[in-house]
């Protein structure tokens, strides 16, 4: 039984008994129910321990498309969990706290978007994944910044397009297609706080050190970083370089699966995470705990739902970006 205060909360909010082994009990409840747990490289690190399965955003869509679980658990904010929905609407799926938006996908609202479209006929939508379903339904091709920079080629390069919502990654792509695509101003808030003072003074302290960037930095902080990428861009950037030392400005959540994959390197965040200030924490992706994951499965709640003409909508310009990204 649902109680109402859980759903005033957004998540459950019972209490865990005294010595239970947290991790056991979630894997026990994922055989039992047939269940998947998808984590993004932002969740905390206890979290990506117990899922199933840890990727980027586009490696989560991709997952998702082809689970034969009958639960899908994404550990990540709240439009991966729709992105799942869109994609498998015979499957339940959950998100362990429906607090966990992203202030990105807020700074588009579908109806401004619809009104922006509509000053500018003739334009190609572009949205990054990181959009509510409303906005990817009004939306011709999604992205994620894995692939983004595929897609935006993949066009004619007389296309007018429209990208939204991040500005940051647009005028990256700008930059690096040699495109005019009009920017929506949305941005992440936790990329946009890195300051190149801040990196400035890392490279002056640690000079042999790589910087690497995501693409929702501002484009002053993305001209000092020796890579740019994705999460699972970055990941496997690190793996392969021999550089003993990296500066990591993208979320830190992203530093627990680094520090695995290489054991004898050295990732610093900035700003460092042993700081007073913790703003290269997405406070979304940390609304993820094992807590609320147990429970929510327990309960098999919170879960996403969506109007079917709706997912409808929005599913083409997923399976578009999906289509694409496996040329
Ligand atoms: P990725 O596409 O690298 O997974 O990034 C998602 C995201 O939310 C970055 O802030
Ligand atoms: Fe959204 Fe930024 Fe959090 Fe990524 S890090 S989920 S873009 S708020």
């Amino acid at each position: 039984m649902i109680k109402a205060e859980w759903i005033e909360r957004g998540y459950v909010d019972e209490p865990i008994a005294p010595g239970i082994d947290l991790k056991a009990e979630i894997r026990r409840l994922c055989e039992e129910k047939n269940a998947v747990i998808m984590g993004h490289y932002y969740t905390r690190g206890e979290i990506q321990d117990v899922a199933d399965f840890v990727g980027d955003s586009l490696a989560l869509a991709q997952q998702a498309a082809k689970t034969t679980a009958d639960i899908i658990v994404m550990c990540g904010v709240h439009f991966m969990a729709e992105t799942n929905k869109i994609l498998c609407p015979d499957k339940k799926v959950l998100l362990p706290d429906l607090n966990a938006g992203c202030s990105l996908a807020d700074s588009c609202r579908a109806e401004e978007l619809a009104k922006f479209k509509e000053e500018h006929p003739g334009y190609k939508v572009l949205a990054y994944v990181n959009t509510s379903a409303a906005v990817k339904a009004h939306t011709d091709i999604v992205v994620t910044s894995s692939n983004a920079r595929k897609i935006v080629d993949s066009l004619p390069a007389d296309e007018k397009i429209i990208f939204a919502p991040d500005k940051n990654l647009g005028g990256y792509l700008n930059s690096v297609t040699g495109r005019s695509m009009l920017l929506w101003n949305g941005g992440c808030h936790v990329h946009e706080q890195f300051s190149v003072e801040k990196i400035l003074e890392f490279k002056k302290q640690y000079p042999e050190a790589k910087v690497l960037a995501h693409p929702e930095c501002k484009g002053a902080v993305l001209a000092l970083a020796d890579y740019v990428g994705s999460t699972a861009a970055i990941l496997s950037y690190a793996q392969a370089e021999e550089c003993p030392r990296f500066i990591v400005v993208t979320e830190s959540g992203i530093l627990h699966e680094m520090q695995k994959r290489c054991p004898n390197k050295e990732f610093i965040p900035v700003p460092p995470m042993s700081g007073e200030c913790a703003c290269n924490e997405c406070s979304y992706m940390r609304m993820n705990t094992l807590e609320k994951l147990y429970n929510c499965l327990k309960y098999e709640w919170p879960y996403v739902e969506l109007d079917e003409q709706l997912r409808e909508r929005a599913k083409r310009p997923i399976e578009r970006m999906l289509e694409i990204s496996a040329k």
